[in-house]
């Protein structure tokens, strides 16, 4: 069967992944902290609204779903979020996703947890991403990446801020994910079940995280440097590291993992250029408020300058457009591209930005409406609520 016909929208693309991919790697994937309140949330929380349908109305041929996003144009108003490891999910599982974002014309954000490192991915697509940065205990590291990123021509870095305290996602803790530095017997009878992924991955040796490789505090090898990497990061970020980075980095710089209006005006204030209203897919609190309830009053907090960026729980072109109604810039994703490039590397990526493109269109169109532009102007005019 076609890829067009096989997957039809996200969840035809996780089921494959779930497929395809060693049960350690899927759970990590799907899963969220604790009780998984926050994840379902994100899900659940889009029922909120409805979108106002209009017909008979004049619209041109072709919508234009291009914006804007801190001085910097992208064809649609979505892209892939920071997602590390997606090298393990199938090989070279970075560059596909980066290149297929390249060929769209949107943003690509590169993991600090990434296989393949900046430099692979610029000289594989041409362009240097954007760079998302987890802060290293040790300021010598930390002063590496930044030095990296200048090297690369790196323009806008998001600075991760939601992970400093580690959370428990429970299918992590069964399946031993941040315990495993070798192979044990258990690691290799899941990896056998899953043949086509043994053998796309392991062909050339197990990855490992480039932008680390070379240095032994983090182990060799995805896992044992996955396990340091989450336990060495920065415990005690707070304003003070983020005004120091502000001084250290010259290009643009975001915030991610904010999602409570008093601190989206701090970092305003901080001098971010902008922020991404994120629970990490209900992976940190569990408990927390859905995102997409909170882009009212994050956008007031943060005034009309920084650009506001949301991700967690987006999954389908509608989404998008509430999102953007109610007052964000730019949505981001994890999990769809995580799954849609294990379940077919880079064709599977770009077809998954094709399909929520037409679903983006489409929509808007019933809307009444021939562009995002005309979206945001709109704003919630064209949502109602909707009891669930
Ligand atoms: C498997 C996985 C790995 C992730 N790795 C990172 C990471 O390295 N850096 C980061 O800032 N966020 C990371 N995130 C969080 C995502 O950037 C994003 O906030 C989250 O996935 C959004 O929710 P969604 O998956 O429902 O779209 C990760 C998320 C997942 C699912």
């Amino acid at each position: 069967m076609t890829l067009e016909r096989r997957f039809q929208n996200v969840d035809d693309f996780a089921r494959a992944a779930r497929r395809y991919l060693p049960r350690i790697f899927a759970d990590y994937i799907d899963g969220g902290a604790f009780s998984e309140r926050t994840l379902r949330r994100n899900r659940d929380d889009f029922d909120a609204y409805a979108l106002r349908q209009q017909v008979l109305t004049p619209l041109p041929d072709h919508a234009d779903l291009s914006v804007t996003v801190a001085g910097r144009r992208s064809r649609l108003p979505f892209g892939p979020g920071p997602v590390g490891f997606q090298g393990l999910y199938r090989r070279n599982g970075d560059i596909a996703i980066a290149q297929a974002a390249a060929d769209a014309q949107i943003p690509f954000v590169l993991s600090t947890f990434s296989i393949n490192g900046l430099g692979t991915i610029k000289q594989a697509t041409g362009t240097a991403p954007d760079f998302q940065l987890y802060l290293d205990q040790d300021p010598e590291v930390n002063a590496a990446y930044l030095a990296s990123c200048k090297a690369h021509g790196v323009e806008r870095i998001f600075l991760t801020v939601d992970t400093a305290i580690t959370s428990v996602r429970e299918r992590d803790v069964r399946n031993g994910f941040r315990s495993i530095d070798r192979m044990t017997p258990g690691l290799m009878w899941q990896f056998a079940q899953r043949p086509a992924w043994s053998l796309d991955l392991l062909r050339g040796g197990f990855p490992q995280v480039e932008l680390v490789r070379g240095r032994p505090e983090f182990g060799r090898g995805a896992m044992a440097q996955a396990g340091n990497l989450s336990r060495r990061l920065d415990k005690f970020l707070t304003w003070d590291t983020v005004a120091q980075l502000r001084q250290d980095w010259p290009g643009q710089l975001f915030i991610k993992g904010i999602a409570d209006p008093d601190t989206a005006a701090r970092a305003a204030d901080a001098g971010a250029d902008g922020i991404v209203l994120s629970n990490h897919g209900g992976r940190q609190l569990d408990h927390g408020q859905s995102t997409v309830a909170l882009i009212p009053e994050i956008r007031q907090a943060l005034g009309p300058s920084a650009a506001l960026c949301v991700d967690s729980g987006f999954r389908r072109g509608s989404d998008i457009i509430k999102a953007l109604a109610l007052g964000a810039d730019f949505v981001l994703m994890g999990r769809p591209f995580a799954w849609a490039v294990a379940a077919g590397g880079q064709a599977a990526v770009a077809h998954l930005i094709a399909l929520l493109e037409t679903e983006l269109r489409i929509t808007l169109n019933l809307m009444g409406l021939s562009s995002v532009d005309d979206l945001r102007r709109a704003g919630t005019d064209v949502l109602r609520p909707q009891s669930r």
